[in-house]
Order: structure tokens, then C-alpha cells, then sequence
């Protein structure tokens, strides 16, 4: 199983390498320490792996490889806990490839892999970290508060600023994201309640 995750890894130190404003939201963590954690298995992951409108010209490897993760990873339930609906919590998948409690051990940085089945509505919310999105297969609209929402592609990105309230529409194709958090990454997200 760690093979699996190996190979994800060296897809995404070239990910890394090849574009640079990802390569300039942080320096690349070299001080991984691979951690066992268990395989925590959501639906969102299971649609993950069936959804055929994940379309992605330039990276495939990239989106293919981090789905044949999708029964090993330790998927997370950030928002198990509130109003948020079950709709959501059944088509939206999250897990942690790269942090402290990620699959590779680093306390400089985290790295996340978020999914969205399609027409599934992420409703405003916010964290202290400062955040990288970047669009590895399918689309979505993304707005920030007092911005219109932009419908990112494959290869696009947005940064959110540390607190900065942000929501996420898919329409007819679902999106598989990149998602990396710097500075204080310690504190988990909560929905924005004073705009949903
Ligand atoms: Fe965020």
C-alpha cells in the first residue's frame, strides 16, 4: 500500500517542480516521515472512483494515481458535526496526503485532496491558513466574499488569504483538487455562518 502512496508522492513533487506558483506557495517539505493510519473509507471517495467527467488533458497521472488511493487513505469527516447536510457529507470527500496527521508526516505544511461530486454546493467557510487550490481533473466555481464566482479548470488555481471566507459550486462535472495550506494550518475549517 505504501507503493501506492510513494507513487503519488513523486507525482506530486513533479507537480511541484512544473508549475511555479505552486512551487512558490511553499518550499516542498523534505522531512517526510511516512505514518500508518487507517484506511477510513466515506462514500464521497467511492463516487470519486466512478466519476468518468473527472476530465483532465495534462494531468492524468497526476488524477489517476491519486484515485487508485481511494480505498487506502485516511478520508476525513471535517464537517461530520454540523448543519452542513447529508447530501454533502455523501459527495464531498476530503483526506490528508501530507501534513501532521497526514499519510506522509511534515509539520511544515499540509497537503490535502478534496473531491466534489457534481452540482454539490460547498457553502462559505473559512480557516486561519493560508490556501492553495489547485485544479487537477473536472471544474468548479469558486468565489470568494465580494468576488464573483470563477469557474476554475484543470490547471488553474486560487489562493484563499488566511480567513479569507470562500465557497465552491460544482455544476455538471465533478473536481478533484490539490489543496495546500501554509503558515497557521493547525486549526481546523468552520462554515461561515454569518453568509450561509
Ligand atoms: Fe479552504
Amino acid at each position: 500500500m505504501k507503493e501506492l502512496f510513494d507513487k503519488t508522492l513523486a507525482e506530486v513533487i513533479k507537480l511541484h517542480q512544473s508549475t511555479k506558483i505552486v512551487r512558490e506557495f511553499a518550499d516542498f517539505p523534505d522531512d517526510f516521515e511516512w505514518q500508518e493510519l487507517p484506511r477510513h473509507q466515506i462514500s464521497g471517495a467511492r463516487l470519486m472512483a466512478q466519476d468518468k467527467s473527472l476530465e483532465t488533458d495534462t494531468y492524468q497521472s497526476l488524477r489517476d494515481t491519486f484515485i487508485a488511493l481511494w480505498q487506502e487513505a485516511n478520508w476525513r469527516e471535517t464537517y461530520r458535526d454540523t448543519n452542513i447536510g447529508e447530501d454533502f457529507l455523501s459527495r464531498f470527500a476530503c483526506y490528508e496526503f501530507f501534513g501532521h496527521e497526514g499519510h506522509f508526516h511534515t509539520k511544515k505544511m499540509r497537503g490535502f485532496l478534496l473531491y466534489s461530486n457534481a452540482n454539490l454546493y460547498y457553502p462559505w467557510h473559512h480557516h486561519p491558513a493560508e490556501e492553495l487550490y489547485f485544479i487537477i481533473a473536472g471544474e468548479a466555481s469558486f468565489a470568494t466574499e465580494g468576488n464573483e464566482p470563477k469557474l476554475l479548470k484543470p490547471g488553474d488555481t486560487v489562493f484563499h488569504a488566511g480567513n479569507q471566507p470562500h465557497n465552491m459550486q460544482t455544476h455538471d462535472k465533478g473536481v478533484l483538487a490539490y489543496v495546500l495550506w501554509r503558515n497557521e494550518f493547525n486549526i481546523a475549517p468552520v462554515l461561515t455562518d454569518r453568509l450561509n
